[in-house]
């Protein structure tokens, strides 16, 4: 008897090694089935050189869209872009500059993207950081919010005009389940008052949530529609500041999303068809998403835009 516990316990890895594709699929089953081609078309995808960024990037390649990966190392992003070119057979994959903790860099980005380019059908506001120590972008704001948040709000300002000419086009970025756990402390926004690394990701998540619901308000009827999302629990390099999640992600890495499932959802929300009456909404497995109280708060959401639109010094309609 005692033998074949044993035997049970050593082939368990063995079991879990087999079984955990399946047990993964079992859990997220979301998978954008659109059969959509983008030829002619043009995405942006922000911190495209890694996990779920990279991801997205070779799915929109690979329907023929021209895409810019929009990278703060341009060496890793060139790597990154031949592998693409390679996989995809499409040479429309380039690399550009931005720093989303640095005003100026999203400036010269946009700036330079409007002189090269004449359309802009889809922007994926994808790039993240979590639980950094306490730090500050180039302009002075907490790094999760300025990074995650701010810089976004601001690189999707710029580009704004671009997404209307082109229109029908979309935004999508990319939240998190996390969400649920942030608030918008408008007298705290920098942390500078009270600090934790986990909430403070917490609360930019919320903020991207939530300009989305204003971007998606303040664009009803301009053909340009707007999505949040929730992409799955990742195996990416997103825990690179915590020892304790790089720990738990090592761990259970067979039962999270590989970056590739973790594309799904943005990808689902950048091109399916017929998704513009859901322009605002939540998604998470390629499907609409419950949302968080403070998340549905329109109150909240017009102060953060008026207080972003102050911070980033962008003149407020
Ligand atoms: N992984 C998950 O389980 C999970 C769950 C929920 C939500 N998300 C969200 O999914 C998105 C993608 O994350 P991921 O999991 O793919 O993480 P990741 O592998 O760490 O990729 C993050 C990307 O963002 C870039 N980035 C970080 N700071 C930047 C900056 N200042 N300027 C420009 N780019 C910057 C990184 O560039 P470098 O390589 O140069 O650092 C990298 O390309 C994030 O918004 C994250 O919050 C992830």
């Amino acid at each position: 008897m005692i033998g074949v516990l044993l035997l049970l316990l050593l082939l368990l890895p063995l079991f879990l090694y087999i079984a955990a594709p399946q047990v993964r699929k079992m859990l997220f089953s979301g998978v954008c089935t659109s059969t959509v081609q983008l030829p002619g078309k043009v995405a942006v995808v922000t911190g495209a050189n890694t996990g779920i960024g990279k991801e997205t990037a070779k799915e929109l390649a690979q329907r023929g869209a021209r895409v810019y990966l929009a990278c703060r190392d341009v060496q890793k992003g060139e790597l990154v872009a031949k592998e693409i070119q390679i996989m995809t057979g499409n040479q429309q994959v380039l690399v550009r500059k931005l720093d989303l903790a640095d005003t100026k860099s999203i400036r010269a980005f946009a700036k330079d993207f409007l002189a090269e380019e004449k359309h802009l059908h889809i922007l994926i506001n994808n790039a993240g950081v979590m639980m950094c120590p306490y730090s500050k972008t180039a302009d002075g704001f907490e790094m999760h919010m300025g990074v995650n948040h701010l810089g976004h709000f601001l690189l999707t300002h710029l580009l704004l005009e671009k997404l209307k000419e082109s229109a029908p086009s979309r935004v999508v970025t990319v939240s998190s389940l996390a969400h649920h756990l942030g608030r918008i402390h408008f007298h705290n926004l920098q942390g500078e008052k009270f600090y934790n690394a986990s909430l403070a990701y917490c609360h930019s998540k919320l903020a991207n949530i939530l300009f989305t619901q204003e971007l998606a308000r303040r664009l009803k009827g301009s053909g340009v529609t707007a999505y949040s999302v929730h992409p799955g629990t990742v195996n990416s390099e997103l825990v690179r500041h915590s020892s304790f999640m790089k720990w738990m992600w090592w761990l259970f890495s067979f039962f999270i999303k590989t970056p590739q499932q973790g594309a799904q959802t943005s990808l689902y929300c950048a091109i399916t068809e017929g998704l513009e009456i859901l322009s605002g909404h939540h998604f998470s497995d390629c499907s609409v998403a419950w949302v968080s109280a403070q998340a549905r708060n329109e109150t909240i959401a017009r102060r953060l835009w008026d207080v972003s639109c102050d911070l980033l010094g962008i003149p407020m309609d």
